[in-house]
């Protein structure tokens, strides 16, 4: 194991710092995380088209997998596909664009360990 030079130590130290500090500071009373909130400014526009060239350009896409089969969706997407089935209780999801076929069988999981008797199809 290579040996960290002091300004590396203080510049990891300082990082370590930053995080705690987030965990403890007061938190807002809401936050503007919804798709139409994010949406309707260009600064949450771009930051979201930023993320998408970011997270697609940097080839983790095709390294990641559910249960063993490929799957491209970003894992903020996944989450809040849970969360959309949670809401709105779909007795049928229909996903265009298979590819290997992990987030259909993500979503089939999701649902059913929700609870929500739903079929999923995949084309
Ligand atoms: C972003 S990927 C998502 C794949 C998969 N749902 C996943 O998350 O792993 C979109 C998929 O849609 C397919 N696709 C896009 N346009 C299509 C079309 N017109 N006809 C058939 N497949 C299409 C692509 O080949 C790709 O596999």
């Amino acid at each position: 194991m290579q040996a960290l030079d002091r300004q590396e130590m203080v510049t990891r130290a300082i990082r370590l710092a930053k995080r705690i500090a987030n965990f403890v500071r007061p938190k807002p009373r809401s936050i503007a995380l919804s798709v139409e909130q994010v949406l309707a400014s260009s600064a949450g526009r771009e930051l979201v088209e930023r993320f998408i060239e970011f997270y697609y350009g940097s080839g983790t896409a095709p390294s990641m997998s559910y249960r063993g089969i490929e799957i491209l969706k970003n894992p903020c997407d996944i989450w809040m596909a849970v969360e959309l089935f949670r809401t709105v209780r779909p007795t049928v999801v229909v996903e265009t664009g298979t590819h290997h076929g992990g987030s259909a069988v993500y979503y089939g999981d999701a649902l059913k360990m929700l609870g929500i008797p739903s079929a999923v199809i995949t084309i």
